[in-house]
């Protein structure tokens, strides 16, 4: 192959190769649709596209990069290139491209999403200069093959000590319970094991937005547990099956922190599980869990789930624009 030429994006022409490398090389479940949504409803933060072609004009990779919706001078990174044109350089020629629009843009630290399954992505990653901020494994299972009974011994245990099992649809998905939902999950979510205590939304609005608006919010899939005599939300499991997706996703299980170490996630998520199963129409569930979060993943552990490729993310800080 010559060297590729750089170009924009066409969206006729490219999204579809594009879609197709998140998929397989990626592991996201992204479809022409959802890449075009994505592009217009966030084309203030989007600093480009730009595919890599052969003589014939067909795709042999692409790089990312958007803007963080928080920190001005942060970008999140893709650079993915067709496993039959690697070791030519094409890699090399996209990644400075990529650092050449991030410096235009006045973009300080660039952080990328790099699949553990193949130890030569992270390598390349390392090679220029990216540092490794954290390593979040994949989860999965078969949600036919659970064997319910015992967790629904433990539900029935925990509703006879005063917590209440519910969902967003049972509860009206209310305005009300929605405020309940975000303060749950923003909260549960920043004490996260291994993170770095980051918020996920900036406030409630952000979250009505993001999460209760968008079309993956289901509102049957989102389990929540409240005691009984304080009213206080103490749990929640929220689960969705993403448009072209073949499996069912476990978005995020969180419990108060003054509840823990009762069952409460374990009962709660196995819900969520009997709910994909019966309703969802799917054969296997995935997660993914900060490699330092053990008791998550002990809790997915003891309901069956198995180890899957994830992957790591990775930061590059860029030296900015002289002067700049
Ligand atoms: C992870 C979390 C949901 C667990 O809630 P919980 O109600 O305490 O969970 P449970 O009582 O059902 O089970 C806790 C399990 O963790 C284990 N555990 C607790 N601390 C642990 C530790 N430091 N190391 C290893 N295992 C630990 C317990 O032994 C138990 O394991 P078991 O299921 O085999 O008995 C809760 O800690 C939380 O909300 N964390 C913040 C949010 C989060 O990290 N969510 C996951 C991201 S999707």
């Amino acid at each position: 192959m010559n060297t590729p030429i750089l170009r924009q994006l066409d969206f006729d022409k490219d999204l579809a190769a594009v879609a197709a490398l998140f998929v397989s090389e990626m592991d996201e479940a992204e479809s022409v649709e959802s890449l075009r949504k994505f592009l217009e409803e966030h084309g203030d933060r989007n600093l480009g596209v730009h595919v890599a072609v052969d003589e014939k004009d067909n795709l042999v990779g692409f790089n990312w990069l958007f803007r963080d919706k928080e920190i001005p001078e942060r970008a999140q990174a893709y650079l993915v290139v067709q496993p039959e044109c690697r070791k030519q350089g094409v890699g090399r020629l996209l990644l400075a491209d990529l650092e050449n629009a991030a410096c235009q843009a006045g973009i300080l630290d660039v952080r990328s999403t790099v699949p553990d399954k193949n130890p030569e992505y992270l390598r390349f990653a390392k090679d220029h200069a990216c540092e490794v901020l954290k390593h979040v494994i994949g989860m999965e299972l078969n949600p036919a093959l659970l064997d319910l009974e015992p967790f629904k011994n433990l539900v029935q245990a925990l509703e006879a000590q005063g917590f209440h099992f519910t969902s967003m649809l049972a509860l009206g998905d209310t305005p009300g319970a929605r405020e309940n939902l975000f303060r749950l999950n923003d909260t549960a979510s920043s004490q996260t094991m291994g993170s770095d205590g980051e918020h996920s939304w900036t406030d409630f609005e952000d979250f009505n937005q993001s999460v209760c608006e968008s079309d993956w919010y289901k509102p049957a899939g989102q389990l929540v547990v409240i005691e009984r005599q304080t009213g206080r939300w103490v749990a929640m499991s929220a689960i969705t099956r993403f448009e072209g997706s073949d499996y069912a996703y476990n978005l995020f299980t969180g419990v108060d922190e003054n509840y823990r170490g009762r069952g409460l996630a374990r009962a709660v998520k196995a819900l969520a599980l009997e709910y994909a199963r019966d309703n969802l129409g799917v054969t296997r569930v995935r997660t993914h869990h900060l490699e330092a979060n053990l008791p998550m993943i002990a809790v997915d552990r003891h309901l069956g789930y198995e180890v899957i490729p994830g992957y790591y993310t990775v930061r590059k800080v860029l030296p900015g624009m002289p002067g700049g």
